[in-house]
């Protein structure tokens, strides 16, 4: 039964029974339904108590049948929610524990409500791009107010019971209870069953005013700021729109006007990119081949090999997360500056506000530092981090799998190097994995998990499953030149080259994307990063693929010694102590120059044209991927281009774009590409599976 049925006494309660957060999935509807009926027909049933089995009332509709015929099939939310609204007996919620989106709704059909403190209420449903859509728009502001209901629609986040219960004039509950929130509300129903024997009619929600003393001016002011919010997003004016109507139209209409809100955004390709998004993080910690339930090794205590850049930021996450770190380094000082750099972050977040000072210190008392491989042997994972130079790597595996117990996992945090040689240099290659961590390692969401030829299934599940506990998305990747993320922005930053020189400037392209939605323009984002970086690794990588043509225009501004921010000067220019990049004309003649070398009359290039050939170019580069396995599915690609790339949310990552422009039109636009005689050629052939794709109308996600 996905909803139970029990007596107590004269009060029936009816528990969803649906874990982990009882979504109101088909199952339990029905259930629940059918749970309402029997206490109605039961003469012998004074009132009715609805609750949530476990830690939940429930979270709302069930993540797994959305979209789906089930999602909506009889008896819908909308429903039960008059279901509940038409019961001649008093029902009461008893909120147990979380209680979100239709989970909340669904109580507010109730004509009590009893939560316990300290259980999180929220109408997130703007996180996906939706407003509510089964009344929440017009019940909340009801029983909170249009101001605090507004607040809590436009934001989705959850407020603790007892903190709305605090709200002046609230009718959202009825009471709140410190324990046995159950118990509290059986005794309420029982107690209005007696009330209401003797003729008082059961209160609804629905019947309630809802007024504001200047609604105009407020709403006016509710528009403007939800617009400095969330420009790319329609989601959050709507909730506006869908409140506004609670105040300004009768019930019935006002729920009218909410679905037809709610219809229309989720046609919107905002809405579908956060659902994909939404969706994409669930989906990115399944991995076809290792099933939910593969045994997991402990790791109770890691070790860090490396204190760098790094080494340090990777530390920072298992301390937050409460684990154990020692970090190893060659020399004392080497050691000394990595704790001092960690001690400075964490100061800086105590000096905003962001850490306590407990918590600053009881996560430093975790950490410990040696020279001495001695004292990391019996850690349960290690994470290497060291030059990136394949000779160090291997003297240090080679240690690790003298020294390490047995079983320990062995990390690596190469961000170039093939993870199955470097497994080949233990005899243990099936507990060596890699976790690419993205700087600053201690903030970025991404960890690309490398799964080698020989990494064994409970390694692998293991350390998805850190990568949840320390609060990353975690998204698997099989081994090849640079993963899937820095293999990808190759081809971009190839792209970026040749548009410098067809004629653009760096702001140019950078404005561009950025405009578009890139956190960072290519050029903005390289003098960020560091130019030298992606020189050296071209001097490694164009050595072993000599046919791949790129623009030299990035080489030449390494030869200028213009490294980026550090050095003061890159693609742009820098004031000393200010990020502001500042177009050089330095670099600017340098690019001319090269064109003329190159004998190119510069072009005009639109902003259109650049945008699809920067994001085009990932996209072809992704299907490749995607069709290697590297990539187990297309959202994989986009969960690490929206979290570690800065790509925008509101488009949904590269594939879920490609998909809403069409994969034909994708194709059309590379062949045109393709034929311009300063662009690759070679590269603008689709990729097999992105040309089978569109031949067949189909989509990647
Ligand atoms: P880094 O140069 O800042 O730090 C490396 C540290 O390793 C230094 O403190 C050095 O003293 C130490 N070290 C060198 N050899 C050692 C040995 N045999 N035993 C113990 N410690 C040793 O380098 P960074 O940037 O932290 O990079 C480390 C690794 O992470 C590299 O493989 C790099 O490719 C990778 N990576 C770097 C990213 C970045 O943005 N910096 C991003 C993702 C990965």
């Amino acid at each position: 039964m996905a909803a139970t049925y029990e007596l107590h006494g004269d009060v029936a309660v009816i528990t969803l029974a649906n874990p982990p957060v009882n979504g109101l999935g088909y199952d339990t509807r029905r259930d629940f339904a059918a749970g309402i009926d029997r206490a109605m027909t039961d003469a012998a049933v004074k009132a009715v108590v609805i609750t949530g089995g476990g830690r939940a009332f429930s979270g709302g509709a069930d993540i797994k049948e959305f979209g789906s015929p089930r999602s909506i099939a009889e008896p819908n939310l909308l429903s039960l929610i008059r279901q509940l609204e038409g019961c001649t007996k008093p029902v009461v919620a008893a909120i147990n524990g979380t209680c979100m989106g239709g989970g909340l709704e669904l109580a507010l059909g109730a004509h009590y409500r009893v939560a316990l403190a300290g259980v999180d209420i929220a109408l997130p449903e703007v996180k996906i791009g939706l407003v509510p859509g089964a009344g929440g728009t017009q019940r909340l502001p009801r029983v909170l107010g249009v101001e605090t209901a507004l607040n809590l629609i436009v934001r989705g986040e959850p407020v603790k019971s007892e903190v709305l219960a605090g709200v002046p004039g609230q009718k959202l509950f009825d009471q709140i209870a410190t324990e046995d929130v159950v118990g509290a509300a059986i005794a309420l129903g029982r107690a209005k069953a007696a009330e209401h024997a003797a003729g008082k009619p059961l209160p609804l929600v629905r019947d309630l005013k809802v007024r504001h003393p200047n609604p105009d001016a407020y709403f006016q002011f509710a528009r403007n700021m939800v617009k400095g919010m969330s420009k790319n997003f329609p989601a959050p004016a709507r909730c506006v729109d869908a409140v506004e109507a609670s105040v300004k139209r009768r019930f019935d209409d006002g729920m009218t006007c909410e679905r037809e809100i709610f219809f229309a955004l989720m046609q919107t390709p905002e809405c579908k990119a956060l659902r994909h998004a939404f969706f994409g993080e669930r989906a990115a910690s399944k991995i076809p081949d290792v099933p939910e339930d593969t045994p997991q090794r402990r790791v109770e205590r890691v070790a860090v090999i490396g204190a760098g850049t790094m080494g340090g930021g990777i530390s920072m996450n298992f301390l937050n997360a409460g684990i154990p770190v020692t970090i190893l380094e060659t020399k004392q000082e080497a050691l000394d500056r990595g704790v001092a750099t960690i001690r400075k972050n964490y100061e800086a977040q105590v000096r905003k506000g962001k850490l306590k000072q407990d918590r600053y210190e009881q996560r430093m008392a975790l950490l410990k530092t040696t020279l001495s491989y001695d004292d990391i042997k019996d850690a349960d994972m290690v994470i290497e981090a060291v030059f990136e130079e394949m000779g160090v790597k291997e003297k240090v595996f080679r240690t690790l799998d003298d020294v390490m117990k047995p079983g320990a996992i062995l990390a690596t945090n190469t961000s170039t190097l093939d993870v199955d040689r470097i497994a080949a240099f233990t005899k243990r290659p099936q507990d060596v994995i890699g976790t690419h961590f993205f700087s600053p390692a201690n903030v970025m969401k991404l960890l690309e998990v490398v799964r080698g030829a020989k990494t064994a299934k409970d390694v692998l599940a293991t350390v998805m499953a850190l990568g949840k506990k320390i609060r990353k998305t975690a998204v698997v990747s099989g081994v090849c030149d640079g993963f899937i993320g820095n293999r990808m922005i190759e081809q971009y930053s190839r792209q970026a080259g040749f548009l410098l020189e067809e004629g653009c400037t760096p702001a140019q392209v950078d404005k561009a994307i950025e405009k578009w939605g890139m956190a960072m323009g290519p050029f903005r984002m390289g003098d960020l990063a560091g130019n030298d970086i992606g020189w050296a690794i071209r001097k490694r990588r164009y050595v072993e693929k000599p046919g791949m043509r790129y623009s030299k225009t990035a080489d030449l501004l390494c030869e200028m010694g213009r490294y980026g921010q550090k050095t003061g000067a890159g693609w742009y220019d820098y004031v000393p102590g200010r990020r502001d990049a500042i177009p050089s004309t330095v670099v600017v003649e340098m690019i001319e120059k090269h064109r003329a070398e190159l004998g190119i009359t510069p072009r005009q290039v639109s902003d259109e044209e650049i945008v699809h050939r920067l994001v085009y170019a990932l996209v072809n580069e992704a299907a490749k991927i995607l069709e290697e396995g590297i990539a187990s599915k297309a959202s994989d690609i986009d969960m690490v281009y929206l979290t570690g790339y800065g790509f925008p949310l509101h488009r949904g990552g590269p594939m879920c774009y490609a998909d809403q422009q069409g994969l034909f039109n994708v194709v059309q636009r590379m062949k045109q590409f393709a034929a311009n005689p300063h662009d690759d050629a070679a590269f603008w052939q689709p990729a097999p599976l992105l040309a089978r794709l569109a031949a067949e109308g189909r989509t990647f996600t």
